[in-house]
Parts: structure tokens; C-alpha cells; sequence
């Protein structure tokens, strides 16, 4: 490793069947007024939201309801939370949900004391909070983001079609998170395997980069490991306790701020589905599965050697493809198919164009897509637009 950083991650995680009960020892640090921040309305009827209801209770807090965050949760929903939050002179935000839930929560933690609108100041200039960050507490209920351990909040602005990520620094990490792998057990298939796709993807974003030896590479080769073991076992079986309860500890190892030191990145496929996000609202693991081997074969025939090493790496690594017999190429694109198959298995996306793309938006979504240095190759337009295309 030839990086130079520091490493501090403040988020307390409390995990397994009874982390609940750890709530109230949390709720007990922060002032009366709790913003109380939910989804769509799945906590209600997986009872969630009466559990956390009886422990804000039964600590004696004010709850400001906030509910209606929808999954990409959008400026104008930024903008409501944000006057909730003013208005009711709140002191914690306390999110309870996926990812959506905790990055609007952040979000709203660092615009609340802020007199700039926040789209332009935190999506468009990429500024740091200059004010009082309001903290922030998450209950997750769906794995894959890994929000729930990170500074990370994207926010979809569906007028001028785009959807971005801004990476906050520790202050804006939530303070204490919740993670009970029994409140995901309510998550439909296709929610899990999305959430399953965007955990492994963030895993290859941080490791397909660099030529250099990195202890993160192999904490990354295990991890992915045991996301596609314990996934084969979810899908087969939705309710095997010891496969959720892995899959949500990997998925907040997977980017919570620890893989990403002492190296460079990609986020290539973030970048694209993102942008693929922007203009059809598709769930986000969806888009990365649709739009990644497209990007990874381009990668294969055109980035050179340590790209191709570092893939035919992967093969083996990972997927445990034989190396006999096969020139680097070969065995790098042989674990591509098996990485395609494992997706298959799980009934991933595999195209943009069930995500609801079409050869016409092509042209908009590369101009949505924020092109990165980190990885492998630095695309072009045209590139962008010839990935986008094998992608439909
Ligand atoms: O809205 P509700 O009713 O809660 O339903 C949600 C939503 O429809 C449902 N769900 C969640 N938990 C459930 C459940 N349904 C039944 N039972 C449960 N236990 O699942 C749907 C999706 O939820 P959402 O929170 O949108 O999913 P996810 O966790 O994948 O979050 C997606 C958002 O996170 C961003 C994405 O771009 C997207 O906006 N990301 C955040 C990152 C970060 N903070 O670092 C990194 C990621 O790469 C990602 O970009
Ligand atoms: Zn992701």
C-alpha cells in the first residue's frame, strides 16, 4: 500500500435480534424532539415503526413524524424535511429505513442550519458544512447501501435529471445505528437481491483500481466471498437468519470508509447507474447490475495490462476459475461470466431497458454521467455513450 490517510469512523453499531433495546441508552444523549424519519409506509406494516414508536415513548420525546421519504428521495422531499426540522426546533433525526431513509436524514442534518440552498451548495459545488450538523440516528431495514456507517447522502433532482452523491466527512456519520437482520426479512425478492448487487458493487468499485500490493484487496476478495455464499443461501431460502445477518455486516463493511484507504477508486459503475437512476427512477441496485459487465468487458479489451491482471486476479480469487490453460484475458473474462451467472441466479436486471431506458435517453444519461478519474481508464463521451448503448 502506498496511500497516506487517516482513519477515524465515529458511527456506534448496535447488532443482531435485540439491538432495538440499545435505543433508548442512545436517545437518552440528544434533546426532546425527535424527527422521526420513515419510507413509504413498510414500517408500519412490518410493525417497526411501533417498536421504535414505543422506545421514543417510553424515553419521553416529542415525535415530529416525517414519513413519505420515496426510494431516490429528491430535492423537493430535502426541501420539506428540511422546514420539518426548523420548524419544530428538532434535536435528533432519527431515520428508520434503507438507504434512502438515512442519506435524506444526513442531508437534511447539514441544511437545516444552513441559509444556502443546499442542492447548489453540498450537489452542484460540492462544499463542506460551514454550519451546525443535527445528528443523526439510523434503523436500517434494508441492506446494501451501507449509509448506515457512512457520510455518504445522494439526492435526486429530477428537474435538471440528475442524481448525485456527496461523501460527507465523520460529523455528518450518523452517531449510532440499529442492525437487526430480523427487519429485513420483509424486503420482497427483488428489493434483497438489489440491495445483495449493490453491496458486491461497492466492493469492486474500491478494488478494481491501482497496481499496487493493498491489504484492502484482500479484505475485499473475502468479503465478496462471503456476500456470494450467504446470497446463494438467501435466495434460496429468504429466511435463513445466519445468511441475512452476514449479508448486513458485509454490506456495512462494504463502504463503511475502511476498503477505500490508502487507494485510489473507481465508482465508474455508481456513475453510470446513477445516471441511469437520474432519468428513470429505477432501483438503485437494478442499475448497477444493468450497466456494470458492459463497463467491466470495455475495461477488459481497452484499460491494459494491470486492469487485466487485476481482473484475471478477481477470477480466481473470487470465483475460483482455474488459471491453466487460459492467456490473463481469458481467465479475466472467464470470472466476469461467472460474476454474470451468480447475478443471473439471483434475477438481477441484466439491461437498462427493462429499467425502462431507451436508445433516445441515451444521449441525456451520458450527459447525467459525472466522469471519474480513480479507475482504470478515464472514459470519454464516447465511451460513456458506447457502454450506455451495450447496456440497453
Ligand atoms: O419506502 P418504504 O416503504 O420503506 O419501502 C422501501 C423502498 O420501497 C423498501 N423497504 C425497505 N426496507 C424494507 C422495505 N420493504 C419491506 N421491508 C423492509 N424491511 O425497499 C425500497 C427501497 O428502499 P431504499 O431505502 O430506497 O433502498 P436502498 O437501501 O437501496 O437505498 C437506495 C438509495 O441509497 C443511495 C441510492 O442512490 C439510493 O438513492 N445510495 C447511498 C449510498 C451511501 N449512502 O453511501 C451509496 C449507494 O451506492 C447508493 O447510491
Ligand atoms: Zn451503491
Amino acid at each position: 500500500m502506498r496511500g497516506s490517510f487517516t482513519y477515524c469512523n465515529p458511527t456506534k453499531l448496535y447488532f443482531g435480534k435485540n439491538a432495538l433495546q440499545k435505543l433508548a441508552g442512545e436517545l437518552e444523549k440528544y434533546g426532546p424532539t425527535v424527527q422521526l424519519i420513515y419510507g413509504g409506509g413498510s414500517i408500519k406494516k412490518n410493525g417497526i415503526y411501533d417498536q421504535v414508536v414505543e422506545v421514543l415513548k417510553d424515553c419521553g420525546k416529542t415525535i415530529v413524524e416525517d414519513g413519505g421519504v420515496m426510494p431516490n428521495p429528491t430535492v423537493e422531499k430535502l426541501h420539506e424535511g428540511v422546514e420539518i426540522a426548523r420548524k419544530n426546533n428538532v434535536d435528533l433525526l432519527l431515520a428508520v429505513g434503507g438507504g434512502s431513509c438515512c442519506d435524506y436524514a444526513k442531508a437534511v442534518s447539514v441544511s437545516v442550519h444552513c441559509d444556502e440552498e443546499p442542492w447548489d451548495k453540498y450537489y452542484i459545488r460540492f462544499e463542506e458544512p460551514d454550519c451546525e450538523i443535527m445528528p443523526v440516528g439510523c434503523v436500517l431495514t434494508m441492506v446494501g447501501t451501507g449509509s448506515e456507517m457512512n457520510g455518504g447522502a445522494v439526492i435526486t433532482n429530477h428537474e435538471t435529471k440528475q442524481k448525485i452523491g456527496h461523501v460527507f466527512g465523520t460529523d455528518v456519520m450518523p452517531k449510532f445505528t440499529v442492525l437487526n437482520p430480523m427487519f429485513t426479512m420483509s424486503l420482497p425478492h427483488y428489493q434483497m437481491v438489489a440491495g445483495i448487487y449493490d453491496i458486491f458493487n461497492h466492493i469492486c468499485e474500491q478494488y478494481f483500481s491501482g497496481a499496487d500490493d493493498n491489504t484492502s484487496d484482500y479484505l475485499s476478495e473475502g468479503l465478496m466471498r462471503s456476500v456470494v455464499h450467504s446470497s446463494r443461501i438467501a435466495n434460496v431460502d429468504p429466511e435463513d437468519y445466519e445468511a441475512r445477518s452476514n449479508l448486513m455486516w458485509s454490506a456495512t463493511w462494504a463502504l463503511n470508509t475502511l476498503l477505500t484507504k490508502g487507494k485510489t477508486t473507481d465508482w465508474m459503475v455508481h456513475m453510470l447507474g446513477q445516471a441511469v437512476g437520474a432519468h428513470t427512477d429505477a432501483t438503485h441496485g437494478m442499475t448497477l447490475a444493468a450497466v456494470s459487465l458492459p463497463y467491466y468487458r470495455y475495461l477488459i479489451h481497452t484499460a491494459g495490462a494491470a486492469c487485466v491482471e487485476k481482473f484475471a486476479r478477481f477470477a480466481k480469487k473470487v470465483w475460483d476459475v482455474p488459471a491453466e490453460g487460459r492467456s490473463g484475458e481469458e481467465l479475466a473474462l472467464a470470472g466476469l461470466k461467472a460474476m454474470e451467472d451468480w447475478m443471473k441466479e439471483l434475477g438481477l436486471v441484466m439491461n437498462t431497458t427493462e429499467l425502462g431506458a431507451s436508445e433516445g435517453m441515451i444521449e441525456g444519461i451520458a450527459d447525467s454521467t459525472i466522469i471519474l478519474q480513480g479507475g482504470y481508464k478515464v472514459l470519454t463521451k464516447d465511451e460513456v455513450i458506447d457502454i450506455l448503448k451495450a447496456s440497453l
